[in-house]
């Protein structure tokens, strides 16, 4: 990818607001390649955000501001990242037209595919170029995302005197740290498994082909593991993250892990089929896995003997120079796969 020449001044600190944890990440351009400087993370009470949306801003907001603290960030340009029911992602095919005609044209053009109030989304496109001339059709990419749950982003992080200068979603910021990090030419399907949610996104030639949400998530073993056993929540996630052992607990949680992953891969499974159904002839050729729920024991073997691909964890970083004296080498290397969003976010120019 060819990257503009960027003066440190132009990049923003990275904030992924996901349900389980705060992820932030601030970068520096060097001349060659990025340089990661700062990198952190904060995990919230449960409830604090749902489903994309900001339940307690003000619990949220005070943990941001904690970590700022902690990390020493004092830059106040930030970008985050939405996702859940209230931002809609679609491709649609329209008659070529310029930049301008397409501004104008997409108000009308979006009201058929979104199930809110035109009026009350923001609205973003971009033109993907796919047509072959002037006389074909292209695909544009549209994304709205409700204004009033974008708005209490914005809201929670001005309280905190930050400059929120980015939006983005978190499909498109793990893309923008593939494509950074990894060979373009490849057929891809990344795969993002939080706390609550798995986003897939296959890339094809550089482009987006195939993008979903399913609800479903590491915290799903969690509460497993919670009415298995009669636990509270904290007891029951340092179970499953092997902080306690089982002991006698084992083979019953090995149960619940086994049925859980055979549930995601299958909904994995599904999106790989429809790619190739569409895409006969660009097999993928890898898989990548990010995000906590990644990190579940086994996971990556399984899902590579189901779906016959090469199935690695997420390095954010891989292409990346990185002070290993202020960053502990080990933190780096566990942290990676929660970090892919938040650092897709903090590689963003910010043009304002
Ligand atoms: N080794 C592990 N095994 C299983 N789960 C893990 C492991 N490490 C972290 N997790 C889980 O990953 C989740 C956190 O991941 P992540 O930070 O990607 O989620 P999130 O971005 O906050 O959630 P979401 O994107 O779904 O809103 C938690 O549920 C945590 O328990
Ligand atoms: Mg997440």
């Amino acid at each position: 990818m060819n990257l503009p020449f960027l003066s440190r001044e132009d990049l923003v600190i990275g904030i992924d607001i996901g349900s389980h944890a705060i992820k932030v990440c601030q970068l520096q351009r060097t001349d060659k390649a990025y340089a990661v400087v700062n990198l952190g993370s904060a995990t919230l009470p449960e409830g604090a955000v749902d489903d994309g949306t900001l339940s307690d801003p003000e619990v949220v907001g005070g943990i941001i501001s904690e970590l700022f603290k902690n990390l020493k960030i004092k830059k106040k340009k930030v970008g985050f990242s939405i996702s859940g029911y209230s931002v809609i992602v679609k491709k649609i095919n329209l008659a070529v037209m310029s930049e301008e005609e397409l501004e104008e044209h997409i108000q009308s053009e979006a009201e058929q595919y979104i199930p809110f109030d035109i009026d009350d989304v923001y609205l973003d496109f971009q033109d993907l170029k796919t047509n072959e001339d002037d006389d074909d059709r292209t695909d544009v990419m549209l994304v709205a995302a409700k204004k009033e749950i974008v708005d209490d982003y914005l809201e929670m992080l001005e309280n905190l005197n930050l400059r929120p200068v980015i939006v983005d979603v978190d499909g498109f910021a793990l893309e923008n740290t593939y494509e950074y990090n990894y060979p373009k030419e490849e057929n891809v399907a990344l795969v993002d498994i939080g706390a609550s949610k798995m986003n897939i996104n296959i890339i094809s030639e550089g482009i987006s082909v195939v993008a979903r949400d399913i609800v479903v998530g590491s915290r799903q073993l969690t509460e497993q593991i919670q009415s298995a056993f009669d636990l509270e929540f904290e007891e029951a996630e340092a179970l499953k993250l092997g902080h306690i052992p089982a002991e006698e607990k084992q083979e019953e949680i090995e149960k619940i892990f086994s049925s859980t992953c055979t549930q995601w891969v299958l909904e994995i499974k599904k999106a790989i089929d429809l790619y190739h159904s569409n895409h006969p002839d660009a097999p993928l050729t890898r898989l990548v896995l990010s995000g906590g729920g990644s990190k579940v024991s086994g996971l990556v073997d399984f899902l590579a003997s189901e779906t016959n691909l090469e199935v690695k964890l997420f390095n954010p970083f891989g292409n990346m120079t990185v002070n290993l004296k202020k960053i502990d080498p080990d933190y780096l290397n566990s942290v990676g796969p929660e970090m892919a969003i938040a650092t897709g976010i903090a590689i963003r120019p910010s043009v304002i």
